[in-house]
């Protein structure tokens, strides 16, 4: 299948990452909003979870009732240490998830991913994969993570974001045309120092009051 770029245009999103972007918003603001976010993508990128049927009793009558395929629990692979927030916010939401964590930090000279941690579901052959971080700047962390991911060979990838730079987009794009991006927003541009603009800052930063 072909890449796919998916703009999740829900209003409360929209609103709820208007007021993350405000520099005045607060570590303790951001740090809800990124959870209720992160359930709200949650939502929209499970929209095509595949479901079975099985009979149950109602208080009044039996009937065959959609309920979600078991052997289909998904695996949520975190990149650190920003991906965290949107990891709690799905946890909310589907609580029997699996987990994953990627450890990456930024060479804030190469901008080159230099992974540090990595430790997924030994049965994640079985599963399909949500890899999160909120923001795809120059899409470095966001390829790397996801070869790395590719390399234990789930079902499925997607990719799930925030806000998206094009630069970053363009880049995922040519290396993994395979996985799909969800992004709440595509920003302008990357500035100088690989941040997106107008963006939100330095998620982590904003997420961990480090800044
Ligand atoms: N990572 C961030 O946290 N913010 C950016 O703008 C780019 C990368």
């Amino acid at each position: 299948m072909g890449n796919q770029v998916i703009l999740i245009e829900h209003p409360l999103i929209q609103h709820k990452l208007t007021l993350m972007r405000k520099a005045e918003t607060s570590t303790v603001k951001f740090r809800v909003l990124l959870k209720e976010i992160g359930m709200l993508l949650g939502y929209e990128v499970t929209r095509d979870l595949p479901l079975k049927h099985e009979k149950i009793q109602t208080p009044l009558a039996s009937m065959n009732a959609p309920i979600l395929a078991p052997e289909k629990k998904l695996v949520i692979v975190s990149i650190q240490r920003a991906g965290q927030g949107i990891l709690d916010g799905m946890l909310e939401l589907m609580p029997s998830a699996r987990v994953g964590h990627i450890g990456l930090y930024r060479d804030p000279k190469t901008l080159i991913p230099v992974e540090y941690y990595f430790k997924v579901p030994h049965d994640i052959e079985k599963r399909d994969v949500l890899v999160v971080d909120p923001m795809l700047a120059t899409g470095n962390s966001a390829v790397a993570a996801v070869e790395r991911v590719k390399s234990t060979n789930p079902l499925s990838i997607k990719f799930v974001c925030l806000l998206a730079a094009p630069e970053g987009i363009e880049h995922f794009i040519e290396v993994h045309p395979d996985v799909s991006i969800y992004t709440a927003a595509i920003d302008e541009k990357l500035d100088e120092h690989g941040y997106i603009l107008p963006g939100m800052g330095d998620a982590g930063d904003r997420l961990f009051g480090t800044r």
